[in-house]
């Protein structure tokens, strides 16, 4: 055992626990790919500089053109002996194309080539996250154009507050989430950086062209220190955070709709086909999607910690450690565009039962803060307009029934402020449509955030189609498939 590539400064071979131990391609086959288009970009600026002699280049690159074609025809097998993709792609390249293949790796190092695949592999999958979220962002929004005159109740602390609509309880989840998509497309343009020619660690004595590379790869620029651009992975750990604040976001939504699937809620029916049955139970029909996506908030946030542990110990430059750093994140952010892309259809495709919603709307005294703010406007101050309510409150749960169901009588026993038009505020309708202040949840207020939420999702939308065309010229660039 051991590896050919490198074998020089060993009498003997590798163990073979050694390997498994040791070996990456678990989770590096997924940036075969971004290896490739990263060597191309690498030789192509080694042949234009001068630093290998042009037909060498032009060999490698034909070598590693036809490593593409064989990847799109799934003919790409992995050695499981050579312990990670680069040397993969590597030693594929000289068994194919001879000795000349040995002349790719001047003036570099895995260590750059990592940090430099794993870049662009993110950039993808932010890319998809971003979308992912968005469909799901754009399934609320679409619920809460139905619903603006739904009422139901707010709560806070779990109680009955105040009355709100379904629109502006979906609108609050998809600003939250709206902010989630926006993180990742921040966290995106800081990422957009080039570590390719870092070399090692300290840089490389090549004439290298680091702008060209990092052009090629679509970068938005080369990097600015070799030592930080292989020993740094804040690139990583802010995409673990995206995807934690994402899945913390997803939860909570999630939580939402199982409460509100009980038999105590009843707010809303999960469509059949995004719903699960038990096994013993007949009658039972199960909002697992989200309760599994709430289940998969602890080992997406646990992708963080581990990121911000691993790192937390570590000198500069590289070390090994680092190369945990790929499986933890990749998952997480799998799991977040998965988790968003179901959601997305389980509550397009979900029920809601707005007679139940208005029900619920006659518990609690929800319209009380209604009562106070029509004796402030009646010229009682605000505190006091507070404990007459309270009384009222009391009255009326003692003697059993609403504050909209005293008569004006009754009510003036606590305020003779109270006259017949306290009628026009105590209807729950009336408490929503009075709510219009900005961002508040009345139906024009709704309207307006439903404006604005879209079109925060379009420009979102705009950028993911932008950037993956972008990145996806450059890869035909690179394959010389340019149109
Ligand atoms: N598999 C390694 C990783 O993911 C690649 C870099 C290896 N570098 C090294 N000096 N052994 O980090």
């Amino acid at each position: 055992m051991g590896n050919a590539l490198w074998s020089g400064r060993f009498e003997e071979g590798m163990d073979e626990s050694t390997l498994r131990f040791t070996s990456s391609l678990d989770a590096d086959s997924a940036l075969a790919f971004y290896d490739v288009m990263g060597s191309l970009a690498h030789v192509m600026m080694l042949g234009k500089r001068g630093i290998i002699p042009a037909k060498d280049a032009d060999a490698i690159v034909g070598g590693l053109r036809s490593i593409v074609d064989m990847m799109e025809k799934n003919e790409f097998s992995i050695d499981e002996s050579l312990e990670d993709i680069h040397t993969n792609v590597e030693n594929l390249l000289t068994k194919m194309i001879g000795p000349t293949g040995g002349r790719l790796h001047t003036g570099r190092s895995r260590n750059d080539q990592v940090a430099t695949d794993f870049r662009m592999y993110l950039r993808d999958v932010a890319l998809e996250a971003v979308d992912d979220i968005n469909g799901l962002i754009d399934s609320l929004i679409t619920v809460a154009g139905d619903h603006g005159e739904t009422v139901m109740p707010g709560f806070t602390h779990m109680q009955h507050a105040q009355p709100v609509t379904l629109a502006q309880h979906m609108l609050a989840h998809a600003f939250r989430l709206s902010r989630d998509a926006d993180r990742f497309l921040d966290s995106y343009e800081r990422m957009d950086k080039c570590p390719l020619g870092s070399a090692a660690l300290a840089g490389t004595t090549y004439p290298i062209d680091r702008e060209m590379t990092a052009k090629a790869l679509g970068f938005r620029s080369p990097t600015e220190n070799s030592m930080d651009s292989v020993g740094s992975r804040d690139f990583a750990t802010e995409m673990a955070f995206c995807a934690a604040m994402t899945a913390t976001d997803l939860s909570s939504l999630c939580e939402e709709l199982v409460l509100w699937s009980s038999q105590e809620f009843g707010f809303v029916e999960m469509a059949d086909a995004y719903t699960t049955g038990s096994s013993i139970m007949p009658q039972k029909k199960n909002p697992d999607i989200a309760e599994l996506v709430r289940g998969r908030t602890g080992a997406v946030t646990g992708s963080l910690v581990a990121m911000l542990v691993m790192t937390k110990g570590l000198p500069l430059s590289y070390n090994r450690d680092l190369q945990e750093d790929k499986a933890a994140v990749m998952e997480s952010l799998a799991s977040v565009s998965e988790s968003a892309a179901i959601l997305s259809k389980a509550v397009s495709t979900a029920s809601f039962r707005t007679e139940r919603m208005l029900e619920a709307t006659e518990k609690g005294f929800i319209n009380a803060t209604d009562l106070a703010d029509y004796l402030v406007v009646k010229g009682v101050p605000f505190r006091e307009a507070h404990g007459i309510v309270g009384e009222a409150v009391r009255f009326c749960i003692a003697e059993g029934g609403r504050l909209e169901e005293l008569t004006v009588e009754q009510l003036r026993k606590f305020s003779k402020k109270i006259d017949a038009d306290v009628f026009d505020v105590l209807p729950v309708k009336a408490c929503v449509e009075r709510r219009n202040s900005m961002g508040g949840t009345s139906s024009a207020s709704t309207d307006a955030q439903i404006t604005e939420a879209v079109s925060r999702l379009m420009a979102r939308d705009g950028k993911v189609r932008q950037e993956t065309q972008f990145i996806e010229g450059c890869w035909d660039e690179l394959l010389g498939r340019s149109k």
